[in-house]
C-alpha cells in the first residue's frame, strides 16, 4: 500500500458515542483519509470499547478505508468476524496472540489487508519473521487503553527503526503511528518514518477539525 502523503486516520474512540453515525459521516468532510476503529476487550487492555455491531451499522456511513485495531486477547478467534463487519485492515497485537502467522492468514484469506500492532516496550525487531505478510505495522507510542495520553519519548527512535526494517524487507507495507499525536509532533513522527497517523483527541478535540486534519499532514 505505498502512499504518497501523509494519511490521517481518526480514531472514533475520542468521538461522541451517542451521535456516532454522524461523526463518522463528517469524517470526508474534514478532509480524514481513514477511519480508525478502537477494539478493547476489557482482557488485554484495561477498557471496553466495541466490537462487530457498530462496525457493521457504521459501515453505510462512510465511504473512507476503515482500519480496525483490534486489543484484544486471542485475536485468532475474531478476526474473520471483524472483516466479514466491514473493517477493510485489520490489526492485532504480538502480544496478544500465539499464532499470528495463522492470524494473519485468515484476515488475508478473508480478503481484508492485515497489521500487526506493538507495545511500547515491545522489541520492534519481534515483527521481522511477519514482515513478508504484512499490510501494516502499527507503533503504539503510548500503553494501549485509553484516548488522550501522552506520546511516550523514546519512540521516535523506535519509528525510525521500523521504517528501516520496512524498507528492506516489505517495502510495501505501510507505518502506522497510534497514541498522543498532536500537531505539535505530528511533523517529527511523520520525519521518523511514519505512513499514517492515528489523531483521537487531536481531531476530534480540536476547535475545528478540518484545520487539525490539515496541519497533522503538514
Ligand atoms: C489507544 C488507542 C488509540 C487512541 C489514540 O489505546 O489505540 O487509537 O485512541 O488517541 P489519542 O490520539 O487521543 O492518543
Ligand atoms: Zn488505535
Amino acid at each position: 500500500m505505498p502512499m504518497s502523503k501523509t494519511i490521517i486516520a481518526p480514531s472514533i474512540l475520542s468521538a461522541n458515542f451517542a451521535d456516532m453515525g454522524n461523526e463518522v459521516k463528517n469524517l470526508s468532510a474534514i478532509g480524514a483519509d481513514w477511519v480508525h476503529l478502537d477494539v478493547m476487550d476489557g482482557m488485554f487492555v484495561p477498557n471496553l470499547t466495541f466490537g462487530f455491531k457498530m462496525i457493521k451499522d457504521i459501515r453505510p456511513m462512510s465511504k473512507l478505508f476503515f482500519d480496525a485495531h483490534l486489543m484484544i486477547a486471542q485475536p485468532k478467534r475474531y478476526v474473520k468476524r471483524f472483516v466479514e463487519s466491514g473493517a477493510d485492515l485489520v490489526s492485532f497485537h504480538y502480544e496478544a496472540e500465539y499464532d499470528i502467522d495463522g492470524t494473519l492468514d485468515i484476515i488475508k484469506n478473508a480478503g481484508c489487508k492485515c497489521g500487526l500492532a506493538i507495545n511500547p516496550d515491545t522489541d520492534v525487531d519481534v515483527i521481522k519473521p511477519y514482515l513478508g505478510k504484512l499490510d501494516l505495522i502499527l507503533i503504539m507510542t503510548v500503553f494501549p487503553g485509553f484516548g488522550g495520553q501522552k506520546f511516550i519519548d523514546g519512540s521516535l527512535e523506535r519509528i525510525a527503526k521500523a521504517k528501516a526494517l520496512r524498507d528492506e524487507y516489505a517495502p510495501n507495507a505501510v507505518i502506522e503511528v497510534d497514541g498522543g499525536v498532536n500537531t505539535d509532533n505530528a511533523q517529527s513522527i511523520t520525519k521518523a518514518g511514519a505512513d499514517v497517523l492515528v489523531a483521537g483527541n487531536a481531531v476530534f478535540g480540536a476547535a475545528d477539525r478540518a484545520v487539525a486534519v490539515k496541519q497533522l499532514r503538514g
